[in-house]
């Protein structure tokens, strides 16, 4: 005789991630971690850390509108700021896994170091690796500055909007 089982699993909790950084300025790599971000979890929050000390090319409130501006087609995705530690902002906006991008092995280290610590600081949270498309495996933000001041082609590597900003914003010195 069959007898059917069904299992009732409670409904599923709201699924939040953050993805935190510096986004100064938002890469195609980014964006491509986010927009594979977004089909995994039900509310995917950028959040653009305030460390003006980073002598940053864009405000912060600069760095938001090109991110809200590149994702408009991402209905789930929200742009935040945040100071101090991304444990504390993760609790006031009730968010328990970290998105990070990993592109080369030596992304690794300082990557494994911060998850640790911040699981040291909030057991509760998980962090969880993403690997960009391959093409973007070398895409750095710094990179793309230093690229486009001295002259080089970063139109396959940022946003559209991203590279008007960069040129109204940077001078290109060629040699
Ligand atoms: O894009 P970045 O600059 O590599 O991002 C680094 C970021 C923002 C994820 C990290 O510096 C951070 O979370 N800063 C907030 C301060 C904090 O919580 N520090 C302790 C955890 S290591």
């Amino acid at each position: 005789m069959h007898v059917e089982t069904r299992i009732l699993l409670p409904s599923r909790a709201m699924r939040t991630a953050i993805y935190p950084g510096s986004f100064d300025p938002l890469t195609n790599g980014h964006l491509d971690i986010i927009r594979r971000g977004t089909r995994l979890f039900d509310r995917f929050l950028v959040a653009v850390l305030e460390n003006e000390g980073k002598a940053p090319l864009f405000t912060v409130g600069e760095r938001k509108e090109l991110i809200a501006r590149c994702t408009s087609d991402m209905p789930n995705v929200e742009v935040h700021s945040f100071s101090g530690l991304l444990v504390d902002f993760m609790r006031r906006v009730d968010a328990n896994v970290v998105v990070r991008g990993i592109r080369a092995v030596s992304d690794y280290e300082y990557e494994l170091q911060m998850a640790l610590m911040n699981r040291e600081l909030h057991p509760q949270i998980e962090t969880i690796f993403m690997l960009p498309a391959v093409e973007y495996t070398y895409v750095s933000s710094r990179l793309v500055k230093e690229v486009f001041r001295l002259g080089g082609d970063v139109a396959r590597l940022v946003p559209p909007t991203v590279l008007e900003s960069l040129k109204a914003r940077l001078p290109v010195t060629v040699g």
